[in-house]
Order: C-alpha cells, then sequence, then structure tokens
C-alpha cells in the first residue's frame, strides 16, 4: 500500500522557486544521504513547478523538460535520485497552466502520465491553477488519478488544491494520497501559526463566556485532518525550518524556537513532513540544531504513529491569545499532549485530564515523558500545568496507569 504513513522528504519550492537544475537535485540527493536524512526516514525528492520549457512538443505533445536546467533530460535525474537509494517526484496541475505559467495537464492526463512513469517518477504533487471554472475539481483529480493507475508505475499521488471545495471529503474516493488544506507556507512565525489554527478554525464558533463544563462539546480540533488514515493524509505544506529568511518563500524568517514549533506542530499533526531549506547548508556547525530537529526520533515517531489519527483540542483555555493545547490518541494507548505557545508571552499553560477522556474519577493517572529530549516528566493526576516561553512548545508521551 502506498502511504501507509505520512510521506517524508523534500520539495524544492520553498527555497529554489525556479531556480531548479540537474546540479541542485543531484546536490540535495547526495545531502539527504550524507546528513542521515535518508536514513532518518526522508524518502521522496520532489521536484516542484518550473521544471518544463513554457510549450509542449509540437509533435508528441509531451511536455519538455528545460535543456538549460535540465541538460540530460530527466531520466538521468530519476536515476540518480534512485541510485542514492531515494525515491524521485516531479509536479504538474490540473489546469492549462501550471501556478507558475508552464504547460499543464488539463485534457493531457493520459499522456502526461505515461511521461512521469517513463521518467522513473514515484511521486506526482498536483497543483490546482488556471483551470476550467467550469470543470469539477474532484473529477479532475479522479482523472489524473486514474492516468496514474494507468500508466503501469506505482506513483503517490499529492493533491494541491490548498483546501478548497471541502477536499478533505473527496480525497480518498479520488484516489489520492495527500491532500493540501492550506494555502502556501512562507518563512515566517505567523505563516505558521496561521496554518495550524488553520486546522482548528473549522470548529463552530465558541463562547468563552458560557460556564466551562457546557463548553466541552465544542471542544473539537480535527479540521482538515478528520481524514488522516493510512492511504491518505492531510498536508499542510511543505516546512520552512532552516530558512531563516532566506529562499523562494522568503519572509522575515523565524528563529531556533520557531522551527522547534513549527516541526513539532506538523509532527503532532501526523502531517506529511517535506523540507523545504537548502540542504547543502545543514552540514555546517551552525545548522546543527535543525538537523537534531527534523531528525528528532521522538517527534518522527510520533508523526509517523501507525493508527495515524488527528489531534484534537484539549483545552478550554482560550487559544485565540496563544496557548493551543492538543491531544492525540496514539497506537498502543499512549496519549500524545502538546502545549505550544503561539502568543507573544511567555505562559502558564495547563490541561485537565478530563479533555482527554481521564475523569478523575477513573483512578488513572498519567506517565509523562518529554517526546523530543526522553526526559521523565513524572506521573500527574488529575491535570498539569506548565509554563512555556513564547512561541515554544512541549510535547509529551503519556501512559494512563492506574492509581
Ligand atoms: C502553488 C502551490 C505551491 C507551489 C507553487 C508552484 O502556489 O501551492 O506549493 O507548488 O504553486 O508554482
Amino acid at each position: 500500500m502506498l502511504a501507509k504513513a505520512p510521506r517524508v522528504g523534500f520539495n524544492t519550492w520553498n527555497n529554489f522557486g525556479e531556480d531548479i537544475s540537474d546540479q541542485v537535485i543531484r546536490e540535495t540527493a547526495d545531502k539527504m544521504v550524507e546528513l542521515g536524512l535518508r536514513d532518518a526516514g526522508y524518502e521522496y525528492l520532489v521536484i516542484d513547478d518550473c521544471w518544463s520549457k513554457r510549450e509542449r512538443d509540437p509533435v508528441t505533445g509531451k511536455i519538455v523538460p528545460d535543456e538549460t536546467k535540465f541538460p540530460n533530460g530527466m531520466k538521468a535525474v530519476s536515476d540518480y535520485v534512485h541510485s542514492k537509494g531515494l525515491k524521485f517526484g516531479m509536479y504538474s496541475c490540473d489546469g492549462v497552466m501550471t501556478c507558475a505559467r508552464y504547460p499543464a495537464s488539463f485534457d493531457h492526463e493520459f499522456l502526461d502520465a505515461q511521461t512521469f512513469a517513463e521518467y522513473g517518477v514515484d511521486f506526482l504533487k498536483y497543483d490546482n491553477c488556471y483551470r476550467p471554472r467550469t470543470v469539477d475539481q474532484a473529477l479532475l483529480y479522479r482523472r489524473m488519478s486514474a492516468a496514474l493507475k494507468a500508466s503501469g508505475r506505482e506513483i503517490l499521488f499529492s493533491a494541491c488544491n490548498w483546501g478548497d471545495v471541502e477536499v478533505e471529503t473527496w480525497a480518498r474516493s479520488a484516489g489520492i494520497h495527500m491532500y493540501r488544506s492550506t494555502g502556501d507556507i512562507n518563512d515566517s512565525f505567523e505563516s505558521f501559526k496561521n496554518i495550524a489554527l488553520s486546522q482548528i478554525n473549522r470548529d463552530p464558533v465558541i463562547d468563552w463566556t458560557r460556564p466551562v463544563d457546557e463548553l466541552h462539546e465544542t471542544l473539537r480540533a480535527d479540521g482538515g485532518s478528520c481524514s488522516n488514515a493510512p492511504g491518505c493524509f492531510n498536508d499542510i505544506d511543505m516546512l520552512t525550518v532552516g530558512m531563516f529568511g532566506k529562499g523562494n518563500v522568503a519572509n522575515k524568517g523565524c528563529d531556533a524556537t520557531d522551527y522547534k514549533t513549527q516541526f513539532a506542530l506538523w509532527c503532532f499533526m501526523g502531517a506529511p513532513l517535506m523540507l523545504g531549506a537548502d540542504l547543502r547548508n545543514f552540514l555546517k556547525p551552525s545548522f546543527k540544531p535543525m538537523l537534531d530537529l527534523v531528525t528528532n526520533k521522538g517527534l518522527i515517531a510520533l508523526d509517523q504513529d501507525e493508527e495515524c489519527r488527528p489531534a484534537f483540542r484539549a483545552t478550554n483555555q482560550p487559544w485565540g491569545k496563544g496557548p493551543l493545547v492538543l491531544g492525540r490518541l496514539l497506537s498502543g494507548g499512549d496519549i500524545a499532549v502538546g502545549f505550544f505557545n503561539l502568543g507573544e508571552n511567555d505562559s502558564r499553560m495547563y490541561l485537565y485530564f478530563e479533555t482527554l477522556g481521564i475523569p478523575d474519577a477513573a483512578g488513572i493517572n498519567l506517565e509523562m515523558t518529554d517526546v523530543m529530549t526522553g526526559e521523565d516528566f513524572g506521573v500527574k493526576r488529575e491535570f498539569v500545568d506548565i509554563v512555556v516561553p513564547k512561541h515554544d512548545c512541549r510535547v509529551f508521551r503519556c501512559k494512563p496507569v492506574s492509581r
């Protein structure tokens, strides 16, 4: 089965944009191996938009790689990526042009899928720009899905329609393996904060003046991730971890604490982890904390938890001001809890286990372990409170134990 767990890899868009080339892909593949990323699970190397010439071949009708960027053709690039023990991904779009105005696959789906199969592609990101407005999106995604299946090669289908027309309700039936539920990320704290909260904002409007007991029924946080399950995952966009304000989606940039929170949020939500920073920097000693972060075993295990359940919001504390507490049921009976301080002040955050489904009367305590450091945080009864500095987070794995 493709996509038993959320997919993990690298995508060119966030850092390189249109400045992609044979050399960039080969060097990135080398770095994925040298830095231990491949062995940590980063499996796919994906070329995003801007890889082709501006026109299709007039005779064959095929999309043609830009030979100034890819002088050896695409099969050679794909072979190189495969020789490193990685999988190779490419990009197209359901419209007449890609988002950066290169030829796209509308009405050429079967020909293009065949072309991707000839290149040895294992993953196709499929965007949603310049689509004829009268055509149903789900139908176009179903069509490319069928074309990929007919290509004779196993190709993971990654849909990128930014959460439009409630994609989470039809992604699975359209044969999609991961569906983008958000607009484009940029390299700033506000951007990834808004993406994380957008997964929760689909909740009914909550009236915080109501008594706490009455609020419980409104504590849902599954938003766009509600279809997260083996075979099809909610994609909240490529990571900007380690970009530090440089690259194609540069904005204000983030600091190391912000990136820690970004990566922890993506892992907590069980999202695909597609790195976007220039990995050629990651051997520098100053990037060691970033490399340690994206290879953190505890966080990756949380991301890849085999039951792939979505997270839920687990606090009555008004998160609009910053504190966001999430819970997530894991395989084997553990429960993950995450304290994310998305506000601008250090904050005391608290969690009543009641909101995890464990009232005090059940006679159950939680044995808490810090997911990132492996440190024992002790056995807690009924609730836990913790001070989290601004923009920072703490993530725990909790084992329910009888008193
Ligand atoms: C859209 C997608 C991005 C990226 C660009 C490429 O904006 O959402 O992730 O693929 O197109 O043009």
